[in-house]
């Protein structure tokens, strides 16, 4: 890992253990992007920048700014659009200084006339080949505030190619994580959510291939943004059919006012280059998340029991106590209340807001049913929905205006809810104040933080600047999740949003998993899970184990592929207790505790993706492997081998379940799990052990 600086070319060489990225400014300043791929030494940059500027020449607007911003004969993306107090547009750069420090670069710019200043930062590190890029804006003058249209994390380019495919994930509710592949359209293509969160429809990271990438072979340019709120990124293929993206976050139609002195910092985009096709892509990224996104990520994550899909809103102590005796007897580590715990929420139209037991529910608050869970020796958990109320709430009743209104509009409800006005410091302050006590005054290790509706009317009656409400909520969020954790160090946080609504990089620098669908039907949970996997590692995607008939898709799966499919993350288990044969809790007890011995290879080691139905998890030293192979249909019991990868040829492997000891040439050169499926399932669950 280094940056160098080359005064005399005015360019910068930032390395990564197998990547360069290069920028150099043009004549008029300009930072303008040279190459992001396999590693260069610092002559064969300046030689690059010089046959790029040579065809940049030719071009009335070559593109490939690092930050685009508006001015000129640019007409592409632009990732920077500011109004100056006298209604003028645009930018033209000025280069003021840069600094290097450690794996950090600094490059300070301002505008040539207004009292704007712009810094892009780098950050490479000596264990990854990820480079995080983000923007700080600051008003350096006394005048009229500068309005803030859009500012970008950063603007990616890409070397010429003759043709580019877009991978990305859409979805919704139930179905998330879809993944797509396809041609890049020439134009411009554009993933965004406008709901205040993350969102179902698309995630906010996308890769780009030269259209012949392979899971183990190509390049592979990716990125994924940090942020949970509103965002966009707008990828393009130019006039001359050159691709690139730009991204951040926000939505178009919002503006930040920027007053002298203020400072505007978006949040990190970070892009990873691979030249080992998809497969090395997403292990990079798992890597990087795992080592310098997640807050603790050695943390074993814990057996879960949540009894929502089994109770929804229909229990009481008595219930949570008889489902908490069966989960300990399956090897549950913590069992996690649910909604409905709190004020008059008996059904999903009151109480979001007040945050004390249900008198009728828990009638002696919640001690009784955390102390027999402790009993029990499991950890409790609870969950939380601190962004929105009921407003058949007292809350809501004292404090209508915390909401997210516009006076004049109607309050649109959506589940029955609306979403507090986090930005507003008294109501960050008062949601942290009972989160802090509820979590402090009982023993909760682990606390679910779901969101569950889109922002609408998001006004702030008041302010004449209402828009940063799109920014300050998901801040606030951020900080008053980060304050949970210093003050209550032990405490283990999950992210939701009626399901993977809220998974991306932002919330992952603060929460240990993400609840990753309401879809907990396996067969749909493979697609949903594949979808995950490309940027996120397995150590934060829940995954219940739940009854069958699923209450989703009403389908029927043997127990073993339901656990086996839920193995392949954090599992846990959320099913109705009551209704599970003595045979399947012994089965589940069973398979519960080979997970257990394998967590550590799935959450730490390297996961390889063998086709579409298989995945493989290799230890970091080795000596470990563990492979979940899927057939989802029960048609045509036969199966070909399933061939392993980034095993030791001279090595030898043995089958913690038969015995049996492998070469490990011949599980490379052949595989293993051929043959007849067996009659109770169509998975198999293999853990190897390496004997010499
Ligand atoms: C949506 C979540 O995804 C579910 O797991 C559950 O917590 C419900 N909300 C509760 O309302």
């Amino acid at each position: 890992m280094s940056i160098v600086f080359d005064a005399r070319d005015r360019l910068w060489l930032l390395r990564t253990p197998a990547t360069s990225y290069v920028l150099r400014l043009d004549e008029d300043d300009a930072p303008r992007h040279v190459h992001w791929g396999a590693s260069l030494t610092l002559d064969q940059a300046r030689q690059l920048a010089e046959v790029r500027a040579a065809l940049a020449d030719t071009e009335s607007d070559p593109g490939g700014e690092e930050l685009a911003v508006e001015g000129g004969l640019r007409y592409g993306v632009p990732s920077l659009i500011v109004q100056y107090g006298d209604a003028t547009h645009g930018v033209e750069w000025r280069f003021l200084s840069q600094r290097i420090d450690e794996g950090r670069l600094e490059i300070v710019f301002t505008d040539r006339r207004y009292p704007l200043e712009i810094t892009l930062h780098y950050r490479v590190r000596e264990d990854s080949d990820a480079i995080e890029r983000h923007v700080t804006l600051r008003h350096t003058g006394q005048g009229p505030s500068i309005e803030i249209l859009r500012l970008d994390s950063a603007a990616w380019t890409l070397p010429p190619r003759p043709g580019y495919r877009l991978s990305h994930v859409v979805g919704e509710w139930g179905k998330e994580f879809q993944l797509q592949r396809g041609e890049l359209a020439r134009g411009e293509t554009t993933l965004t959510s406008r709901t205040g969160i993350t969102g179902h429809a698309t995630n906010p990271w996308l890769m780009i291939d030269a259209g012949e990438a392979t899971e183990e072979h190509g390049e592979v340019w990716s990125a994924a943004l940090a942020w949970s709120g509103s965002w966009r990124i707008t990828a393009f293929r130019d006039r001359r059919g050159w691709a690139g993206w730009s991204g951040g976050f926000g939505h178009e139609g919002l503006t930040w006012r920027l007053a002298p002195g203020d400072v505007l910092e978006t949040p990190a985009f970070t892009g990873l280059y691979s030249a080992g096709g998809f497969g090395a892509t997403s292990r990079g990224w798992h890597d990087h998340v795992r080592k310098h996104v997640l807050p603790a990520p050695d943390r074993v994550r814990p057996v879960v029991y949540n009894a929502w899909e089994a109770t929804e809103f229909d229990y009481d102590e008595a219930l949570q106590l008889d489902l908490a005796a069966r989960a300990a007897r399956v090897g549950v580590e913590t069992f996690v209340l649910d909604d409905a715990w709190f004020g008059a929420r008996t059904h999903d139209a009151a109480g979001l807001g007040d945050w004390w037991p249900n008198p009728g529910r828990f009638p002696k608050g919640l001690g009784p049913l955390i102390g027999e869970v402790r009993r029990l020796g499991m950890d409790f958990g609870i969950w939380v929905e601190p962004e929105a109320v009921n407003p058949d709430s007292d809350l809501y009743r004292r404090h209508p205006d915390w909401v997210l209104h516009t006076p004049g509009r109607r309050r649109t409800e959506s589940r029955n809810q609306l979403v507090l006005n986090l930005a507003r410091t008294d109501v960050a302050e008062w949601t942290h104040a009972w989160l802090d006590a509820l979590v402090g005054e009982n023993e909760i290790s682990f606390l679910k933080w779901d969101m569950n509706r889109p922002f609408s009317e998001a006004g702030w009656p008041g302010r004449d600047d209402p828009d940063r409400l799109w920014i300050d909520h998901v801040r606030n969020v951020y900080a008053i999740i980060d304050r949970l954790r210093a003050d209550h160090p032990g405490l283990f946080i999950e992210g939701c949003a009626g399901g993977g609504g809220r998974v991306d990089l932002g919330m992952l620098a603060r929460v240990d998993q993400m609840w990753t669908s309401d879809n907990t039907d396996a067969a749909e949970r493979v697609a949903i899970q594949h979808g995950y996997g490309q940027i996120y590692p397995a150590c934060t995607m829940g995954a219940w184990v739940t009854d069958s008939p699923n209450s989703v898709t009403a389908r029927t799966h043997w127990i073993r592929y339901r656990f086996h499919v839920s193995m392949a993350g954090a599992l846990g288990v959320g099913g109705d207790l009551r209704t599970w044969s003595e045979d399947d809790l012994a089965w589940a007890a069973a398979f519960v505790e080979q997970y257990k011995r394998a967590r550590p290879v799935i959450h730490g080691g390297t996961q390889y993706r063998l086709g579409t139905e298989a995945t493989q998890y290799v230890s970091t030293d080795g000596r470990e492997v563990v492979v979940l192979m899927y057939q989802p249909s029960a048609l045509g019991r036969t199966r070909a081998p399933v061939r392993l990868t980034g095993l030791d040829p001279a090595g030898r492997y043995r089958d913690q379940a038969t015995g049996d000891v492998h070469h490990g040439a011949v599980l490379l050169a052949h595989g293993i799990g051929a043959g007849l499926m067996p009659f109770d399932g169509t998975s198999e669950f293999v853990h190897l052990t390496r004997v010499d």
